[in-house]
């Protein structure tokens, strides 16, 4: 039994019976809580369309393919898509699956996103994607990427999956991609067992993700849409348009997130106080580096990378840890290169990740949750400080 860990459920009474309305009504597969759900997520967001998905990773892999149906300035395989080096796998996955060529950056030490500076300069003619990642709760440099890409008009897919009610230069992010993901998974701002939502304000590709979401077929798509006719009668039932999956959300899963998404506010400003005292603990401690919040973080957990000139060695502090009943994991799947997953991959790397590789090999989390963990956080400073 861990005394800190990772994650803790956010679930009352009202997630339970949420599924309980939902199994007195008897009808599961994605209907009103889904289109409720969606709206009430877009609205919170100010964003115009949402879809939901099962995952935060489906949400990617919607959002990547709808680039390639649209009319105009479609993707194409090939073309070049900047990322940076630290992220999770499944940011990465769709931009190969649709033979996407990735130019990764290195990070910045400090906020753990893109180096912004570097990420100007590897910016060229061939770049037709810009992937922003905000690292467990702290924004990226919304202000700097979006006026770059703006000016060369590249679009950006952002991966929100880490720091939903984030925000930076009174950008929220979330609202910063042609396309932006989310996910709901156990650990995340709120949680549905599984489940994502892509926001957008492109009407051609909000239709384009509801057909790929369910087996590419004109089923859900408003009669007034951009990328077919709709007729009635018989063969529209099975109509299929473009080379689609099944992604879809059930209705328990929705009913749950309406729930969770009343209490976000809530659990943000229990995070934000949990940050507060983390910071109080280690700002000061010269043997780690801790995240510097770019703007408002929304803070996912709390990431420490051990510093080079400190004298700690990471075996012993991951002993303590263990020891301590501490649970911790690498920073957000660590540098992209070092997994054996990039033999699948084609990219090159614009000068080095020399960032990345260091938190790689340097760095972990703890977490942070929608609840008070001044109790857990003690025991990890009291850990801390002995080593
Ligand atoms: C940056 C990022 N993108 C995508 C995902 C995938 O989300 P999911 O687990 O809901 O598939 C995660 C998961 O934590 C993530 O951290």
């Amino acid at each position: 039994m861990y005394k800190y860990k990772l994650a803790y459920s956010s679930w009352d009474k009202r997630e339970v019976k949420a599924i309980h309305d939902v199994i007195k009504k008897d009808h599961y597969t994605i209907a009103e809580n889904v289109k409720n759900f969606e709206e009430k997520f877009a609205k919170k967001l100010g964003r115009k369309y949402a879809i939901m998905t099962n995952s935060g990773s489906s949400a990617n892999l919607l959002g990547v393919a709808s680039l390639f149906y649209k009319k105009k300035n479609s993707l194409k395989r090939g073309d070049e898509v900047i990322v940076p080096g630290l992220s999770w796998s499944t940011t990465y996955s769709p931009l190969q699956q649709y033979g996407l060529k990735l130019k990764l950056i290195d990070i910045d030490l400090n906020s753990l996103n893109m180096d912004v500076k570097k990420f100007e300069k590897a910016v060229s003619k061939k770049t037709k994607l810009v992937c922003v990642v905000s690292i467990l709760g702290n924004p990226a440099n919304f202000k700097v990427i979006r006026s770059i890409c703006k000016k060369k008009g590249i679009p950006i897919f952002e991966d929100n999956c880490e720091s939903l009610g984030a925000e930076t230069d009174g950008i929220r992010a979330g609202t910063l991609g042609i396309f932006s993901t989310h996910s709901f998974f156990f650990s995340h701002h709120i949680s549905t067992i599984e489940g994502g939502m892509i926001v957008t304000d492109d009407y051609e590709l909000f239709c384009i993700m509801r057909s790929l979401r369910a087996h590419g077929w004109t089923r859900d798509l408003p009669k007034n849409n951009p990328i077919t006719n709709i007729k009635k009668g018989f063969y529209e039932e099975y109509k299929f348009i473009l080379p689609g999956y099944n992604v879809r959300s059930t209705e328990i899963n929705a009913r749950i997130g309406l729930v969770q998404l009343t209490k976000l506010d809530k659990m943000l400003r229990a995070r934000e106080k949990n940050l507060k005292l983390f910071r109080d603990y280690f700002l000061n401690d010269d043997r780690f580096i801790i995240q510097k919040p770019y703007g408002y973080n929304s803070s996912f957990c709390f990431p420490m990378i051990i510093r080079k000139d400190s004298k700690l060695s990471k075996i012993k502090i991951y002993k303590a840890l263990k020891k301590a009943k501490i649970q911790f994991r690498l920073i957000t799947g660590g540098s992209f290169l070092k997994h054996q997953v990039k033999k699948y991959f084609n990219y090159s790397v614009y000068e080095n990740l020399k960032n990345t590789d260091y938190i790689h090999n340097n760095g972990f989390f703890v977490g942070n949750t929608g609840h008070d963990l001044s109790k857990e956080l003690s025991i990890l400073k009291k850990t801390l400080v002995k080593i």
